[in-house]
């Protein structure tokens, strides 16, 4: 049996007004039932525009095509009764309303096509009032309904971004304090230079010229003065790599050089207490190929967390270790122990693994996969963000690299970093 046409009715008024047309709401009819299906058609034209269908398959198709905002279902119907019709328009559209049209249904099957999920139900034969009015207020609801489903979406959105927001400030952050150290280490060679100028001014005073043991103090401070200006050149020279790099791909940086840098900010932490911090550097030294202080931010916001883990004082290695041929991480799998972060991860590079090990109190296995969740900790207000682990999370994903955690209680726990070396 061929389906029924849609109504798409002209527009009102015999078009002898020039006001625009208002978009009409689209009003589907399933009935396997002809005069129904007529009737409805017929009285609700001037209002809706009405689409008809004479089985579930051709109202389904009518969904997937139009955004329906009420939808008027038999209950009984052959092949696919009117609940089942109702589930699949709903998973096409949630925001449809249905109506049910009940014939000799007992209170139990209206009660389930409720609970399912139609607004209503009418009696059949239905009275053209009773089914104006319910179209109404499901019209509305519907309405009301894309409304809140719509500022949902937006709210996600804004969520999405807000967090996004708050990640980059906990880096640039972080990136700042990085900085500000390596600034610090300039005011050591300066002072010494300055003190070494303040001898000679003294030693060479009034003199107009300069011999034998006095002409040689003044060369070995010159010396001195030398060497220490070159250490200061090397600091700001770093310091401007680091800043020139920020956004560059093929950022290149010295581990070993990261390994004293980050040494030098955990020395003076508050967090780092009374427990130990050991780091082996690399032999030989190896280059990386990633930005220099995302690497000193993923290596703090790790060892901080270790440091962190507990008041009792504990120990911290960090140690790197080159990977020979291929490192295969298939066989690591999200466990009570174990978590595998490999977002972006190139597995053709040459790697190297850095790990940063402490035998604190461990992560419980109820706990360990809710750590990378943004915002997740197990901290007291005020002492953590619970974004660490999503920063570490971030900027491994640039770099290309990948991360494995391994934890027991009581014994402690290891990340894993594999990294690529060019
Ligand atoms: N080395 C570790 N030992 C024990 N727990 C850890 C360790 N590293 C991370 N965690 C757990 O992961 C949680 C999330 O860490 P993170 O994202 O850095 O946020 P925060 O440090 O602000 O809590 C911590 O609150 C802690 O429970
Ligand atoms: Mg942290």
């Amino acid at each position: 049996m061929p389906s029924d046409s849609t109504s798409n009715s002209a527009a009102p008024n015999g078009g002898q007004s020039s006001a625009p047309a208002k978009v009409k709401p689209n009003l589907l009819v399933v009935d396997d039932e002809d005069g129904p299906r007529q009737s409805l058609r017929v009285v609700f034209m001037n209002d809706y525009n009405v689409m008809l269908a004479n089985d579930g398959i051709r109202a389904l198709e009518l969904a997937k095509e139009n955004k329906i905002n009420v939808a008027v279902v038999d209950l009984r119907m052959q092949h696919m009764d009117g609940i089942e019709v109702m589930e699949k328009l709903k998973a096409v559209q949630p925001t449809i309303e249905v109506i049910m049209l009940t014939a000799y249904e007992t209170i139990d099957t209206i009660r389930q096509a409720l609970r399912l999920g139609a607004c209503d139900y009418l009696n059949k034969p239905f009275d053209i009032a009773a089914m104006r009015k319910a179209i109404a207020k499901a019209n509305e609801r519907h309405i009301v309904n894309e409304a809140i489903r719509a500022n949902n979406e937006k709210l996600a959105t804004l969520q999405s971004e807000l967090h996004n927001q708050r990640l980059q400030e906990e880096i640039m952050k972080v990136r700042g304090e990085i900085y500000g150290s390596i600034l610090h280490d300039i005011n050591g060679p300066l002072t010494i230079i300055s003190g070494y100028i303040q001898l000679i001014n003294q030693r060479i005073g009034d003199t107009h010229h300069l011999e034998g043991e006095e002409l040689q103090a003044v060369k070995d401070r010159l010396n001195k003065i030398t060497q220490q200006v070159g250490c200061s050149i090397d600091i700001s020279q770093r310091y401007l790599a680091f800043m020139k790099q920020q956004a560059s791909p093929a950022s290149r940086v010295h581990l070993n050089q990261v390994f004293k840098d980050l040494a030098e900010l955990l020395d003076v932490h508050p967090g780092k207490g009374e427990h130990k911090l050991k780091i082996d550097p690399l032999s030989p030294d190896i280059e990386l190929q990633m930005n220099g202080t995302d690497l000193i931010q993923i290596l703090l916001n790790l060892t901080i967390n270790a440091f962190q883990a507990s008041p009792r004082p504990h120990t911290v290695e960090i140690s790197a270790k080159l990977c020979d041929g291929q490192v295969d991480l298939a066989p690591i799998k999200d466990g009570p122990n174990d978590r595998l972060v490999r977002e972006g991860f190139n597995s053709n590079a040459k790697l190297v693994a850095l790990s940063v090990r402490d035998n604190g109190p461990g992560i419980a296995p109820d706990v360990i996969g809710k750590i990378f969740q943004p915002y997740f900790t197990t901290k007291p207000l005020g002492q953590g963000t619970g974004l660490g682990l999503s920063i570490v999370q971030r900027l491994l994903k640039e770099a290309h690299g990948a991360l494995h955690l391994h934890s027991r209680v009581g014994e402690g726990t290891t990340f894993t970093l594999y990294l690529p070396v060019p």
